[in-house]
């Protein structure tokens, strides 16, 4: 497919407010909720950029930095970080907002894998994508990588084919 978007037009923000019964027992933001929430708003970035349903074909990396309390409010924000063939990054970053104290913590990120499906459920080619910012650019170089290791972890390539591990590694 010829068709180059750009990362800030996958741009997805969710805000939310922590509700009782989304919370653990210790009356944070529950971490499947979490990964729930970033799931949907990756989704939304994944079918903003290729126009076509998609899937979600790995969590390639979750952090959970910082606890998400009781009624705080929540902003995630994803944006397509690599376009493949038929595949994409997403990237999501998570912020826990406090309008009174007019602050901003950084709680987690999360990369996902979806991918461009047919009504048969066949992967199907997607729009490549052009990095703009500097994160956008250092998140874009290290795609690859991480692609790598989502397959090689995940029984769908050998280690000693990948290109982009070997050469961080050594062969
Ligand atoms: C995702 C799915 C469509 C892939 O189908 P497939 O027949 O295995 O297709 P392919 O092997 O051609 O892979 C398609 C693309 O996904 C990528 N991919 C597949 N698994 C991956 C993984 N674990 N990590 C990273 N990339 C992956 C492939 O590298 C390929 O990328 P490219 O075309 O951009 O190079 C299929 O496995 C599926 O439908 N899975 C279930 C999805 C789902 O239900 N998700 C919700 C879970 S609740």
């Amino acid at each position: 497919m010829e068709k180059t978007k750009k990362a800030s037009e996958s741009l997805t923000i969710m805000t939310n407010i922590v509700l009782p019964n989304e919370t653990n027992s210790l009356r944070n933001l529950f971490g499947g909720e979490l990964l729930a929430k970033m799931d949907r708003c990756a989704s939304i970035s994944a079918a903003r950029h290729c126009e076509r349903r998609v899937v979600t074909a790995s969590v390639n990396h979750v952090s959970f930095d910082h606890p998400i309390p009781e009624g705080g409010i929540v902003v995630l924000e994803s944006k397509v970080s690599r376009a493949f063939s038929t595949s994409m990054e997403i990237y999501v970053d998570v912020w826990l907002d406090d309008p009174i104290n007019q602050k901003k913590i950084h709680t987690n990120s999360g990369i996902y894998t979806f991918v461009a499906v047919d009504e048969f459920n066949r992967p199907i080619p997607i729009p490549q994508m052009t990095p703009e910012t500097d994160q956008e650019k250092e998140r874009f170089e290290a795609a690859l990588r991480r692609k790598e290791l989502s397959l090689i972890l995940s029984g769908r390539m050998k280690a000693t084919d990948s290109v982009e591990l070997k050469k961080l590694f050594g062969s």
